[in-house]
């Protein structure tokens, strides 16, 4: 067999999509153009998370949701103008989506070193994985190349990112959507051992649901009240935020979900024995977790001339 035909192959297993968007993107894109730049970037997520450990959390979500809509092109980064509606006012990220000042830091630093030549898409990507290095998680290498989009979409945002109100066929859909196996949905909803969300997110699962620890739903209402206080804070893994591990799972499986999407992945269904063996074994989660990350980081890149490198991360290059 010809390495072409088994390449051929194994893209027909993997579905053509995968391996398409894959085709261009590589690990050393940036050796010989930007030697220094993931030193840059590890150097600015060490000094921006000993500032504030949730930076890592934010950080991780706001690559998440640049993924998840148009692929992993920065459209999430653009700002809103008079002209332009961008992604960062879409219901899953207006008042939670945060740390856009830390890409700015990092982009200026990138630029300085390099000018015009890293994307905004492929430092958002770095400073991901860093940000789950440094909070104590699994590492990976990040395949770069991607160019940044000169679009958003805020009805795109609003339609295909989760709702924490969402059922486990709803869930499982929007993540199949995007190439990703219900496997990689679990394994990826780790994310969620490090972060916090709002009241409002939550407030139906504390107060309405039965699948719940009892005492857990005690403790979460008394800062998140029946009405008022939307947006009070509570850490999505009940004992570690800052820590990137797996007690995310062992939370999930005493029924301490936080989120009502979060405990779908433990209520008598499909995902049921994956979300034990993570809690059981943090090895397999790490492993599972790190190859997600890097599946989710592939979906439709803009690369070769496609796009442009962005000179502010906020806004498109003019014309
Ligand atoms: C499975 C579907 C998912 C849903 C429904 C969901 C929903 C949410 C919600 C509602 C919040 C709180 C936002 C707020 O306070 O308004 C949140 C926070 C967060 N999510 Fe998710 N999420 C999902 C998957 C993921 C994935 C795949 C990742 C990353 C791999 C991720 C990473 C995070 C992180 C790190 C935070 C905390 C952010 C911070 O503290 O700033 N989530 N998520
Ligand atoms: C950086 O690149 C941009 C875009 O090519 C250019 O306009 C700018 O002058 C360059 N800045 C420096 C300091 O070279
Ligand atoms: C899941 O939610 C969708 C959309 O709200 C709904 O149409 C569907 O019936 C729900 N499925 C289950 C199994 O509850
Ligand atoms: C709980 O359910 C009841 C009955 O459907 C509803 O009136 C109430 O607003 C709900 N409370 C919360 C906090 O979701």
């Amino acid at each position: 067999m010809t390495a072409h035909y088994l390449f051929v192959t194994i893209c027909v297993a993997l579905s053509l999509l995968a391996c398409f968007a894959n085709a261009q993107l590589s690990p050393n894109f940036y050796a010989r153009s930007c030697p220094r730049l993931q030193l840059i970037v590890r150097d600015a997520m060490r000094q921006a998370v000993n500032g504030e450990a949730r930076i890592g959390a934010s950080i991780l979500r706001l690559f998440f949701h640049d993924c998840f809509v148009n692929g992993c092109d920065a459209s999430l980064l653009l700002d809103d103008t008079g002209t332009f509606t961008g992604e960062k006012n879409a219901f899953p990220n207006k008042n939670s989506a945060r740390g856009f000042q830390v890409i700015d830091t990092i982009k200026t630093r990138v630029e300085a070193a390099c000018n015009a030549t890293v994307s905004c898409a492929d430092i958002l990507a770095l400073a991901a994985r860093d940000g789950v290095v440094l909070l104590g998680g699994p590492s990976w290498t990040v395949p770069l190349g991607r160019r940044d989009a000169r679009t958003a979409s805020q009805s795109a945002a609003n339609a295909q990112l989760p709702s924490p109100f969402a059922n486990l066929t709803t869930l499982t859909s929007q993540f199949a959507a995007k190439g990703l196996s219900a496997r990689d949905m679990t394994a990826l909803s780790g994310g969620h051992t490090i972060g916090l969300a709002r009241c409002t997110t939550f407030r139906t699962r504390i107060y309405n649901e039965t699948n719940i620890d009892p005492n857990f739903a005690t403790t979460r209402r008394a800062t998140c009240q029946a009405s008022g206080g939307d947006d009070n804070l509570a850490p999505l893994d009940s004992q570690t935020s800052n820590r990137f591990d797996n007690s995310y799972y062992r939370d999930l499986v005493a029924r301490r979900g936080l989120l009502h999407s979060d405990q779908e992945l433990f209520n008598g269904a499909s995902q049921d024995a994956l979300v034990r063996t993570y809690s059981n074994k943090i090895a397999a989660f790490a492993l599972d977790f790190a190859a997600a990350m890097v599946k989710m980081s592939k979906i439709t890149p803009l690369t070769g001339t496609n796009g442009e490198i962005r000179g502010n991360c906020r806004v498109v290059n003019s014309p």
